[in-house]
């Protein structure tokens, strides 16, 4: 049921500031000897992407053929594992970044099927959440990003529902908890803190 490291698996809208807290977190499970390995699940999906030369950025991916989605989902959970494997021991942490649900223009999509847990094995699924309005307003402050078709405040509102629905319905495939923890607008460190309690608590 379990991979030899804990494993924390992150999600929340996007926008809404998992990366932002993540690296908050590292930074304090560093400080307390942790040996934490933290990795971004888009990344390992857009790097394979880039390689074929079928998206520029990573918000393409969620617009690419839903069959060629799902393979590239299934290399980047394959590829994370396989690096954990390399780097932590039984007291370590893997700690992914990535979505309980991708808005795909063929409907929604869990991010985390029984494929992608049967490989990731997560002690622990939180959801990153904030305000539908400050997601919103985050969104549109981050320039370097095009998330125009997460659909503005309903667009968030309606995935934040149903991502959490998601987050519940992939923890019950590998008897993971589910942590629902608020990003404050200005302190991302809070939401750090609680995921540290959560690291610490498995
Ligand atoms: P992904 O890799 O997750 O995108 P990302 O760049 O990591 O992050 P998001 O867009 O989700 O934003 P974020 O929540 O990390 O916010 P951030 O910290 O940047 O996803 C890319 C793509 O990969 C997906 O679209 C999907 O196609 C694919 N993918 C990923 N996982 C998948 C899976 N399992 N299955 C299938 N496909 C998958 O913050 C945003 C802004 O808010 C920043 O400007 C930041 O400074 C600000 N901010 C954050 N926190 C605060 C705060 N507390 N106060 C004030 N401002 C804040």
């Amino acid at each position: 049921m379990r991979n030899r490291f804990r494993v924390v698996v992150v999600t929340g809208v996007p926008g809404v500031g998992k990366t932002t807290v993540l690296s908050f977190f590292s930074k304090m499970a560093e400080e307390r000897g942790m040996k934490v390995l933290t990795v971004n699940f888009g990344d390992f999906m857009v790097e394979s992407a880039v390689k074929e030369g079928i998206v520029k950025s990573r918000d393409e991916l969620r617009k690419l053929p839903l069959r060629k989605q799902l393979e590239l989902q299934r290399l980047a959970a394959e590829k994370i594992v396989e690096r954990a494997e390399e780097v932590l021991d039984e007291r370590g942490v893997l700690v992914v970044d990535t979505h309980a649900l991708v808005k795909t223009p063929a409907g929604y999509w869990p991010g985390l099927p029984e494929h992608v847990l049967r490989k990731l094995r997560p002690d622990a699924i939180v959801v990153v959440e904030s305000e539908p309005e400050i997601v919103a307003e985050r969104q549109a402050k981050d320039k370097g990003r095009q998330r125009a078709d997460i659909g503005g405040v309903e667009g968030v509102r309606m995935l934040m529902e149903i991502a959490r629905a998601a987050a519940i319905a992939s923890a019950v495939w590998y008897a993971s908890t589910v942590a629902m923890i608020y990003n404050k607008e200005g302190d991302p460190s809070q939401a750090a803190i609680e995921i540290l309690k959560i690291v610490e608590a498995l």
